[in-house]
């Protein structure tokens, strides 16, 4: 229902929402949600409405909403000290201890972390690393990036070129030149039905190699991938896909850049996704779970590989130009201090190993016989429901038919929050860390009264 207040008057008149039907919204066709508070994992609206938000709002907020000591961090630092630069060797004891901490919790090879403010700026900071680092290595024509289709890495004008989803490319004249991407490693929908696991497996990895040797291993700098596929439909690579993609660039000298903006800080029930699946990256982007987006910061994880060359860099060509007023935002850094000592002491990255797994094993008790669900799959806290037209065929649903998001309106409407994922008919969950088997149980039970309700 509608309210039509000043504030929803205000909304319609002023607010350019993000991923939103302009047109349909401004018309008061699309409905709006006010959210005004929020603790563990529920969020209220103005309307009074309390609900299980099964997706951390972007699957950000980790450790759950209303932490307290997160908030007194935050206001003691603004008290504090609200802001400095970091430029020329400034900085704060908040933004170096926590870059401590993170160096601490990364990969051993890695070596410095950049601070920025959003995945998409981390994940622009890393292609002009990569541009950089091969510039001082004395190789100008090693600068295109291959990234996957369905692959998700922001949406500025790089990290939009190296999303893989048409609704972030189309009227945008994007992807720029420089970007190319390859095939997602997404097993259910794989063109040939007959090719097992391992032989898709292959396949990837021939695609990969015969996408390098095209376009010249000389002219191809770095592959940047989610350790699991997020916004593209939550999807778990296939068992040996990162192994067999790393063998192929490491034959042709072309770097990795891990993004992990949802799988780093323990989504997967492991500290990174790099961990997880055995990925030795040359750089990482963490953003969301860094300070479970109870301010913004993001960075880049730098191996140490790169860094001597970019040491080598600044003594031939003098600092580095490359920075934001914001970089290493100082009431950002101190969410997340806060924010990875909670992690740590509440051991919510080991609950969700044990209620993530919870959750998708009764997911698919509920959902796997029936006849629209094609594949329920996920890994740590993050499940997948991926409806279609005919499971026997494999035959999708037309988009125009929106049932993933009919179906994600209708758990809303019984105060469970999922997603609509945007390109396929998939409805995610990527639940704060601190949800209970009682809240898994909420979840599922909606979820399949969703599904009955849209789909019979
Ligand atoms: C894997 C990944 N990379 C990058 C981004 C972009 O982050 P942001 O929205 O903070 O710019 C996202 C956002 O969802 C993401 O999922």
């Amino acid at each position: 229902m509608l309210r039509n207040d000043q504030l929803d008057q205000w909304d319609r008149e002023n607010f350019f929402h993000p991923s939103t039907h302009l047109a349909q919204f401004a018309r008061g066709e699309a409905p709006n949600r006010v959210i005004r508070t929020a603790s563990g994992c529920h969020i209220e609206d103005r309307d009074g409405n309390r609900l299980l938000d099964a997706f951390a709002g972007l699957y950000c907020v980790n450790v759950g909403y209303g932490r307290q000591e997160i908030a007194e961090a935050i206001a003691a630092q603004a008290r504090e000290l609200a802001y400095y630069h970091a430029y020329v060797g400034h900085g704060t004891e908040a933004a170096i201890t926590l870059a401590k901490m993170v160096l601490d919790r990364a990969p051993a090879h890695m070596s410095k972390v950049y601070f920025g403010l959003s995945g998409s700026d981390a994940n622009e900071t890393n292609i002009k690393l990569i541009w950089y680092y091969n510039n001082i290595l004395g190789r100008p024509e090693k600068k295109k990036i291959i990234s996957r289709w369905r692959g998700y890495h922001g949406s500025g004008l790089m990290t939009g070129s190296l999303t893989g989803l048409h609704l972030f490319h189309q009227k945008f004249d994007l992807p720029l030149a420089q970007v190319i991407h390859t095939e997602a490693p997404y097993y259910y929908r794989r063109d040939n039905l007959d090719q097992s696991e391992a032989q898709f497996v292959a396949h990837c990895a021939a695609e990969l190699e015969a996408l390098i040797e095209r376009e010249g291993a000389d002219t191809i700098a770095a592959f940047i991938g989610e350790p699991v596929l997020g916004t593209g439909g939550i999807v778990p690579p296939p068992e040996g896909y990162w192994a067999a993609i790393q063998e192929v660039l490491e034959k042709h000298d072309i770097l990795l850049v891990a993004d992990e903006v949802v799988t780093g800080f323990g989504r997967l029930g492991t500290m990174f996704g790099s961990d997880h699946y055995g990925l030795k990256p040359d750089l990482i982007t963490i953003a969301k779970g860094l300070t479970s987006a109870y301010a913004p910061l993001s960075g880049s994880i730098v191996s140490e590989k790169m860094w001597k060359v970019l040491e080598q860099g600044t003594d031939e060509n003098g600092p580095i130009g490359h920075g934001w007023t914001y970089s290493a935002h100082p009431i950002g850094a101190a969410a997340g201090v806060a924010n990875l000592k909670l992690l740590d002491e509440l051991n919510l990255i080991a609950n969700n190993r044990e209620v993530g797994g919870y959750l998708n094993r009764t997911m698919a008790e509920a959902l796997a016989d029936h006849p629209n669900v094609g594949e329920i799959r996920g890994e740590g806290m993050l499940c997948a429901v991926e409806f279609v037209k005919d499971k026997g065929s494999r035959t999708f649903f037309d988009a125009a038919d929106k049932v993933g998001p009919q179906v994600a309106a209708a758990l809303a409407g019984d105060h469970v929050i999922g997603r609509a994922m945007p390109q396929g008919d998939i409805l995610g969950f990527a639940p704060p860390f601190c949800l209970t088997r009682e809240e898994a149980d909420e979840v599922v039970a909606k979820t399949a009264k969703a599904v009955k309700s849209v789909l019979g």
